[in-house]
């Protein structure tokens, strides 16, 4: 890692697609938990941010990443509902992204969810890439736990190689009639132009070792000057969620995508019906590769710095809005701030 690897934020990356086209599995498989079976009927009704330090993603992804190419902290994690009745939650998700992952089974190719998803992504212009996930469930599929995916391709029969190709080519050209120039990720040189397929499986992590390679070589190589911010800075953010936290009262779970917030700063948050102009009483994060959702136990700390998800506990947070934003006051004006939030 280079010497200015203080000045580069976490990218942010918003995973989304359809219901039950694996996006949480895929996450779980990433941070070695199990929010899935946590979730009432497995379905996603939040969402969830998960930091993702740089040293979990280069073991996972093993001889497909070394970890002194690259200079970015990690990757902060995004998760979201693909029910169709939360779109907005989809919105602020893929509002919030730097780069974004777009999980389609491939058994099922696009659906209506996806295709919003896909909306989502060209009105925000987020780039992104495509894992096509389920390939274990290809009839015949002969698994190879946590392997590459060509190595594992190379060691199927030619028929189940016949039977993968076909349903990714049909997600290919869904993707084309979206306007999108998609191929499989080993064969797009530009990532800016073509979207990149990753067939992936979220039960098996065959695939995942591409999946993360390629998001960290995205984000180091097209995002950089984006992610080099004025880490110190009076942070921004967006609220999630808000809830009762015992022994806070109301709090409300943000993801800070610029400066930092420390524990005794003043806050000015997007509220019911005006700003809310408070101050925070405690920062609270979950544990690293645990997920602020489902996270029991936070520990408090003093600073927070971009990008992460963090549970602010502060008076006053009672008509505070899940969507609305957050800023950091410190030494900038007052006035300027409340008129910043009211605009958003
Ligand atoms: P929502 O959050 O409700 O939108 O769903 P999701 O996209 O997060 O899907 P989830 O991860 O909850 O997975 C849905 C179901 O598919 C679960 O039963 C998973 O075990 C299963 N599943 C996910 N990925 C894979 C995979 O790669 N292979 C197989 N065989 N099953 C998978
Ligand atoms: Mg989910």
């Amino acid at each position: 890692a280079g010497d200015e690897s203080n000045a580069l934020r976490t990218p942010i990356v918003a995973v989304l697609g359809h219901v039950d086209h694996g996006k949480t599995t895929l996450l779980d498989k990433i941070r070695g938990s199990t929010v899935t079976e946590g979730e009432a009927g497995a379905i996603t009704q939040h969402i969830g941010a998960t930091a993702v330090p740089l040293e979990t993603i280069s073991e996972m992804a093993g001889s497909l990443v070394n970890p002194d190419d690259f200079d970015l902290p990690g990757l902060l994690y995004i998760d979201t509902p693909g029910h169709h009745s939360f779109s907005t939650l989809r919105s602020r998700g893929g509002a919030l992204a730097d780069i974004a992952v777009l999980v389609i089974d491939v058994n099922d190719g696009f659906q209506p969810q996806t295709l919003e998803a896909v909306d989502i992504l060209k009105r925000t212009q987020t780039p992104f890439i495509v894992a096509a996930n389920k390939v274990d469930t290809v009839p015949g599929w002969n698994p190879n736990e946590g392997e590459p995916i060509q190595q594992s391709i190379e060691q199927q029969s030619d028929r189940v190689e016949g039977d993968l190709n076909d349903r990714l080519y049909k997600i290919i050209g869904q993707l084309s009639d979206e306007g999108f120039s998609a191929d499989m990720y080993w064969r797009v040189q530009n990532f800016q132009k073509n979207i990149g397929v990753v067939p992936v499986s979220a039960m098996t992590a065959e695939g995942v070792p591409d999946l993360l390679t390629v998001l960290m070589g995205l984000s180091q190589r097209y995002m950089k000057e984006e992610m080099a911010i004025d880490v110190q800075g009076p942070g921004a953010g967006t609220v999630l969620e808000v809830k009762d936290t015992q022994g806070f009262g109301t709090t409300v779970d943000a993801v800070l995508y610029d400066g930092t917030i420390r524990a005794d700063d003043e806050i000015i948050v997007g509220g019911l019906n005006a700003p809310i102009t408070t101050e925070v009483r405690a920062l609270l994060q979950p544990r690293p590769l645990a997920e602020i959702r489902t996270e029991k136990q936070f520990e408090k700390v003093d600073e927070v710095s971009a990008a992460a998800g963090v549970k602010i506990a502060a008076p006053d947070l009672d008509d505070a809005m899940a969507g609305a934003p957050i800023r950091v006051v410190r030494n900038r004006n007052k006035d300027e701030v409340v008129a910043e939030v009211e605009k958003e």
